[in-house]
Parts: C-alpha cells; sequence; structure tokens
C-alpha cells in the first residue's frame, strides 16, 4: 500500500508561527509535527509515502524531513497543482502516483494516540473500498460529520454542517481502493467552491464497502496556540519511556525528575528543577530556572531565571524574565526578558511582530 499525506495549505490562523514555517514542520516535543505522522504510516508497514505540499516548498520540505531512510520508507514529494480545492482534490492531484492502489490518505496535522494499524489491517483484511475513523467531539461543525441510518450502518458524510447530524467527526486518516478517482470525476464543487472529501466518502458509501471505526486520543489543530500547545503534551504522553534520553550531564545537583530529553551540549546548571514529561534540544543552557512538565524546549535556547511550563519553546529563544510563562509559544530567536531600565518599572515594552498574539 501506499499512503498520500497532506501537508499543504497556508495555516493562516496560526499567525505569526506559520509567516516563516509550514504548519507541518512547527515543532513538538521537539521533532516536526510530521515526523509524529511519518512514524504512524510506517509503523503500519507503509513505506512509499507521497507527501502533498505548497507549490515551491518541495526542496524545504525534504530538507527537514528527507527522504524517509530514516522510517526505512520511500518519501516522494509532490507540489499540489492547481490551487486550494479541497481535499479530494488533493488526492485527484497524486493520481499519477496512485492510480490502481488501495491507499491511505492522512492529513498532516491530525495526530493520534496509539496506532493506525488496526485500520489499516480492518481496511485490507475485510477487503473494504473504503475505511473511515471518527470520534466523538463536542463542536462537530468544525469538521466533517457521519450521519448514520437508524440500525446505525452509515448514510452519509457531510463537510462542517452548520447543524451536524451526529457527533461524530470523520478524523483525518482515510483509506480508499483504487476507485477513488472515479468517485472523484463524480464530484462537484461545494457552496464553498471546494471537491469535499466527504462527497468521496459519501459516494464509497452509495457504491461499496465501507468500514469506520472510533478513535479516541485524537488531536486537530485548531489553529490556536492553546491547541498546539495540547498536541504537544498529547505527543509527550504517548512517548515511550525509552524515548526520553539525556544526552549531555546535567550539573549533579540539578533536580531531573520525571521523563526528560535533554539533547547534546545543552548545560544544566546545579540551582533548575526539571520536573518532566520535558524535551529539551541541543546546545542550550537553562541556570536557576523551574522547567515544568509538558515543555518542549528548541536548539540553542537560554533560559535564565525563568519558571517555564506546558509551553513550547522555538530554537534560539532567549528567557530571562521573572514572570512565570505558562501555555506559551515562544518564536524561533524571540526574546523574553524583563525590562529593567526604563520608567515606569510596571510599564511593558514590546516589539511585537504581525499578527502576534500577547497576552500581559
Ligand atoms: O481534521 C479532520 C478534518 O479535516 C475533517 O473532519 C474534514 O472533513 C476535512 O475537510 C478536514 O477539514 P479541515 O478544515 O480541518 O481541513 P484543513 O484545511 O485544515 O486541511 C487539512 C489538512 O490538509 C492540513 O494538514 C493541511 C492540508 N491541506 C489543506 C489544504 C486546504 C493541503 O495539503 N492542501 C490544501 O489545499
Amino acid at each position: 500500500m501506499k499512503a498520500l499525506i497532506a501537508a499543504g495549505g497556508r495555516a493562516t490562523r496560526l499567525r505569526p508561527i506559520t509567516w516563516t514555517r509550514n504548519k507541518h514542520l512547527i515543532p513538538m516535543a521537539n521533532k516536526p509535527m510530521l515526523w509524529y505522522v511519518l512514524k504512524k504510516v510506517t509503523d503500519a508497514g507503509i513505506k512509499d509515502i507521497i507527501i502533498n505540499v505548497n507549490p515551491g516548498e518541495v526542496k524545504y520540505m525534504s530538507d527537514a524531513l528527507g527522504d524517509g531512510s530514516e522510517f526505512g520508507a520511500k518519501i516522494t514529494y509532490l507540489e499540489q497543482r492547481g490551487g486550494a480545492k479541497g481535499l479530494a482534490h488533493v488526492v485527484a492531484n497524486a493520481e499519477e502516483h496512485l492510480k490502481g492502489e488501495r491507499f491511505l490518505f492522512f492529513l498532516g496535522d491530525n495526530i493520534i494516540l496509539g496506532s493506525i494499524n488496526k485500520f489499516v489491517d480492518r481496511f485490507q483484511n475485510e477487503d473494504l473500498d473504503c475505511m473511515i475513523a471518527l470520534s466523538e467531539v463536542k463542536d462537530p461543525h468544525r469538521f466533517g460529520v457521519a450521519e448514520f441510518h437508524a440500525d446505525g450502518t452509515l448514510k452519509r458524510t457531510v463537510e462542517k454542517p452548520k447543524d451536524p447530524p451526529s457527533p461524530f467527526a470523520v478524523t483525518g486518516i482515510y483509506l480508499f481502493d483504487e476507485k477513488f478517482f472515479e468517485a472523484f470525476k463524480t464530484a462537484e464543487p461545494s457552496a464553498r467552491g471546494e471537491y469535499e472529501i466527504t462527497d468521496i466518502i459519501t459516494w464509497y458509501i452509495r457504491n461499496g464497502k465501507v468500514g469506520h471505526e472510533e478513535i479516541t486520543g485524537w488531536w486537530k489543530d485548531t489553529g490556536t496556540p492553546d491547541a498546539l500547545i495540547e498536541g504537544n503534551a498529547l505527543i509527550m504522553d504517548d512517548m515511550e519511556r525509552g524515548e526520553f534520553c539525556v544526552d549531555c550531564k546535567p550539573h549533579v545537583d540539578a533536580q531531573i525528575q520525571g521523563l526528560v530529553s535533554i539533547g547534546e551540549g545543552s548545560t544544566i546548571a546545579s540551582d533548575c528543577l526539571i520536573r518532566g514529561p520535558v524535551a529539551i534540544g541541543k546546545n542550550c543552557t537553562i541556570e536557576s530556572s523551574f522547567i515544568g512538565p509538558y515543555t518542549a524546549i528548541g536548539d540553542d535556547v537560554t533560559i535564565k531565571d525563568s519558571e517555564v511550563e506546558h509551553s513550547i519553546v522555538f530554537d534560539g529563544a532567549t528567557i530571562d524574565t521573572t514572570r512565570r510563562i505558562v501555555n506559551s509559544l515562544i518564536g524561533v530567536n524571540a526574546t523574553l526578558v524583563d525590562h529593567k531600565r526604563s520608567h515606569p518599572k510596571t510599564s511593558h515594552r514590546l516589539v511585537v511582530g504581525d499578527n502576534s498574539f500577547i497576552e500581559l
């Protein structure tokens, strides 16, 4: 089987972070979001992977994610042509790679706890034409939603309905057989002008054998910093003990509690408390600080006299403040320091980039 991973789109709601990087490369527990998708896909035994990327992003994405050899897989980067015309169109764009194949379609911003093997196995063993993963949510109107007949069988799936027919969202993990392209020929753009993946699933429900399975522990980025931080925490909870390792020598008097990773070349001074789960990258300097649970710190970060928890700190950032930093995203090379020199002392001095969000 092959897999197609969607990693294009503009992610405008995540600016300013997405001004400078593709959303799917945002670090979560210090690895790009898409790394976890690649891990799930390859763990399910799928080693021939196509990644759909924005026009002009092939080199940038392949430099960040590699050729797949890390996963014993082959990755082909495919530019999305013809503009943003919906997720079914993203698949149609990959027809030359998927024609005649049974394949997995995975939306690169979907993170789930645990493995996807059971979906892939069911799809193959029961010889299904299509398989979807559902998750019960509080806000189904934001997703594709499944509608059921009275006997519990699938009736159709509908994209972002104002009046959802069930609380079951269609998650971004789909399996299709080779009839996808036949179904696509019948598709019409929706009211919002997109070829909806839910319309293709409805075609399969009417013309074939569709399996569905409920999943728990699903995370879908809603475009807010809070959601990214939640995804980061979910990933840390999903990591195995053996994936946390300390590759440097923290000072003997530093307190390292719980599951903690620290990269090569980082220095952790004596007066630090690091309480896991925490992931700290390479060449960081941590002094006189508390790093609390669910914090991911990138490479080359300096943290002094500070308390940081439940946050993502990107590469090269500097934090030196008496204000406790929680639930925060601190971007690449950002500097957060106390305002020491000018008056009045309680004022804030800010240089804030476009579309930033600051809560003081
Ligand atoms: O996450 C599940 C939901 O994903 C489903 O319930 C919906 O049925 C499905 O339409 C989709 O809805 P979203 O509104 O969340 O789609 P979004 O625009 O966020 O794109 C999903 C992924 O596909 C994301 O990783 C970005 C990528 N993408 C998106 C577009 C619009 C592309 O690769 N190219 C694109 O043109």
